[in-house]
């Protein structure tokens, strides 16, 4: 298993993840981390910088610009190896396994030879500590990088998840995931478990804005992203992409809900 370890950060830090190849998000994300004067070696971005939207391409360009240490998301180990799906997880013939058709097409037709020989390189686990604390970062569940663990996930499960992250990188006090595109925390005996949500779509709750976590004064919060939605909207209309994530962009609710359990559905 490839692990970064990243050793002692100190200061202000960024979580985030899902890009889904939302350009105008992650501009935004980058504007925040400046503003906020967090340089990029203090944000650590949770995988799937390709997926959804429009700018597969520039997406990519735009976060190896920025700098900052990168985990590979389902999405990054399914373009680097050329294969045919995203790899979510979906079931066959589910609403989302049809809709991944369209975005994954033009993903895999923008994405370049070296932009996956560097999807190739990125990290299937980060650790690092900070003010006292040892975080590991995972994209998806630890015993599979698709996996979905949801804040209505069950305890057993959650600890389950979190001895055989601990078995993989040893003794953690925070775990940081992303992959199910909706941002949480969950206390499980001593370790809480952060999700960074995305922020590239918005979090199936009616909203528009998408997530991200800050940890600021040693202060952990879940923030809202404010960003260029109707230019990725209209970037999405450009290029075709108006099967149903597009209108998830303005709408704040996703096309389906097949992904999610039964108790987080609307
Ligand atoms: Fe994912």
């Amino acid at each position: 298993m490839k692990i970064m370890d990243l050793g002692e950060i100190s200061g202000d830090m960024l979580l985030f993840g899902g890009i889904y190849s939302n350009l105008q998000a992650l501009q935004a994300l980058i504007a925040q981390a400046k503003h906020r004067n967090i340089p990029a070696q203090n944000c650590i971005f949770t995988g799937d910088v390709v997926a959804y939207c429009a700018d597969p391409y520039a997406s990519v360009q735009a976060l190896r610009a920025f700098g900052c240490p990168s985990l590979a998301g389902n999405c990054e180990v399914q373009l680097a190896q050329n294969a045919l799906d995203c790899g979510c997880g979906f079931e066959d013939g589910s609403a989302c396994s049809m809709l991944s058709v369209a975005w994954y097409a033009h993903a895999n037709a923008q994405v370049t030879n070296d932009q996956r020989v560097w999807m190739a390189s990125l990290p299937e686990r980060i650790i690092f500590s900070h003010n006292g604390l040892r975080y590991a970062v995972i994209h998806g569940a630890a015993s599979d990088i698709s996996g979905f663990i949801w804040p209505t996930t069950s305890q057993p499960e959650f600890a389950s998840q979190i001895a055989t992250l601990q078995n993989q990188v040893g003794g953690i006090d925070r775990v940081i995931a992303g992959h199910c595109g909706i941002p949480f925390q969950v206390e499980i005996d001593d370790v809480l478990w952060i999700n960074t949500g995305a922020i590239g779509l918005p979090a199936h709750n009616g909203s528009p804005q998408t997530h991200y976590i800050s940890i600021v004064n040693n202060h952990l919060k879940i923030n809202v992203l404010d960003y260029d939605i109707n230019a990725a909207f209209a970037a999405m209309q450009a290029v075709d992409l108006t099967q149903g994530y597009h209108d998830t962009l303005k709408s704040g609710y996703w096309p389906s809900q097949d992904t999610l359990p039964a108790d987080m559905r609307l």
